[in-house]
């Protein structure tokens, strides 16, 4: 008899790529969904158990049974610390309890954390390292991090790996997808040095490969890892990759100057809190924008089971883009 394997977050971005390729190897797959979840054909392929994070009954009958547990639930967005609580921190709390009470022979539970858990580089070259001390800052990337220590104080008795994409970029996701829209347009707004800035970028194929790969290892047990492309990328070099495939001739590039951000980001934050719901931008989401060096490295996951992210960033933008004209995105 095959692995089972339990997926949380199943019907976002990444977790709809993981079922995909989970369907392809013909693993045999069970989703969490929560009362809120909009449920699709992919997740109808799997076994679902249906419940709140909060609910121990319901995890209980999440957990029984599965070999590996990908955890990829949580929020990017949310109005203020309280929610990331609520989405990144309590249903980790909830897994383990349930995973030490009712699935004691678990192989794997892996948290899909983040590089916001970590914090910016202070170079662009080597980028941060899993060793490195973490210095999140933004209440997300603090959430995540509060996560990771939950999962490391049960390492004990649950063998937990951790993963922290960068961001992440492929068929599904909506927010590279403004980068890509303002190109089209022949258009691109960023904040602060954006000469200077660089960042690790994934195709969410890749990386749900290599999500795979860190549950499946021996060797990854207890253990951090950045899951990344080799190559820290430029504003220039993004622009490079997509201007083939968007076409669009001249760029008029507005960057908005550090401080400008910031102000931006009070006022929007404290609008959009009026109304209780996340907004696009506040002054946690602006000091995100402004940092230099969103970079990581994939050295420990190429040496602890062999991962390096194969698609290049030119291959990826392009057929990025051509899902999203086929699904009338762009
Ligand atoms: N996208 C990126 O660039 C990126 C980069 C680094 C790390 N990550 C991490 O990767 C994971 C998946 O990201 P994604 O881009 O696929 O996000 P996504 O599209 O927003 O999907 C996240 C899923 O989490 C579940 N969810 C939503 N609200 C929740 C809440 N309040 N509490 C618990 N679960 C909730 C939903 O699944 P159900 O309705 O099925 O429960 C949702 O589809 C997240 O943990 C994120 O922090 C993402």
């Amino acid at each position: 008899m095959g692995e089972t394997i339990l997926v949380t977050g199943s019907t976002g971005f990444i977790g709809a790529r993981l079922l995909k390729l989970l369907a392809e190897e013909g693993a045999s797959v069970r989703v969490f969904l929560r009362p809120e979840s909009a449920a699709g054909a992919l997740q109808a392929k799997g076994d679902a158990v249906r419940g709140s994070f909060g609910d121990p009954e319901a995890l209980r009958r999440a957990v029984e049974g599965v070999d590996r547990i990908v955890h990829l639930a949580g929020v990017t967005k949310a109005a203020g610390d309280a929610g990331f609580e609520e989405g990144n921190v309590m249903p980790v709390r909830n897994l383990l309890a349930a995973v030490k009470e009712h699935n004691p022979g678990l192989k794997r539970f892996v948290l899909v954390s983040s590089l916001a858990a970590a914090g910016p580089a202070t170079e662009g070259v080597h980028g941060v390292r899993e060793s490195d001390d973490p210095r999140p800052v933004s209440a997300y990337g603090r959430s995540k991090l509060r996560a990771e220590d939950l999962c490391m104080e049960a390492s004990a008795s649950v063998p937990v790996t951790i993963v922290r994409p960068p961001a992440v970029y492929g068929p599904g996701d909506r927010d590279v997808l403004q980068v890509f829209l303002m190109l089209s347009k022949g258009v691109l707004v960023s904040a602060g040095n954006s000469r200077k800035q660089r960042f690790s970028m994934i195709h969410v194929d890749d990386l749900v490969r290599g999500i795979m790969a860190a549950a499946r290892s021996e060797r990854s047990v207890g253990r951090i890892y950045y899951i990344t492309s080799a190559q820290a990328w430029s504003w220039d070099e993004v622009i490079a990759a997509a201007r083939p495939v968007l076409g669009f001739r001249k760029l008029w590039r507005i960057t908005l100057p550090k401080p400008v951000v910031f102000l931006l980001g009070t006022v929007v934050g404290a609008v959009a809190s009026l109304s209780g719901k996340p907004g696009l931008l506040n002054r946690d989401k602006a000091n995100e924008l402004v940092q230099d060096y969103w970079v990581c490295s994939p050295e420990a996951a190429a040496l602890d089971f062999g991962f390096t992210a194969p698609t290049p960033l030119g291959e990826g933008v392009a057929k990025t883009v051509e899902w999203y004209r086929r699904e009338g995105w762009l």
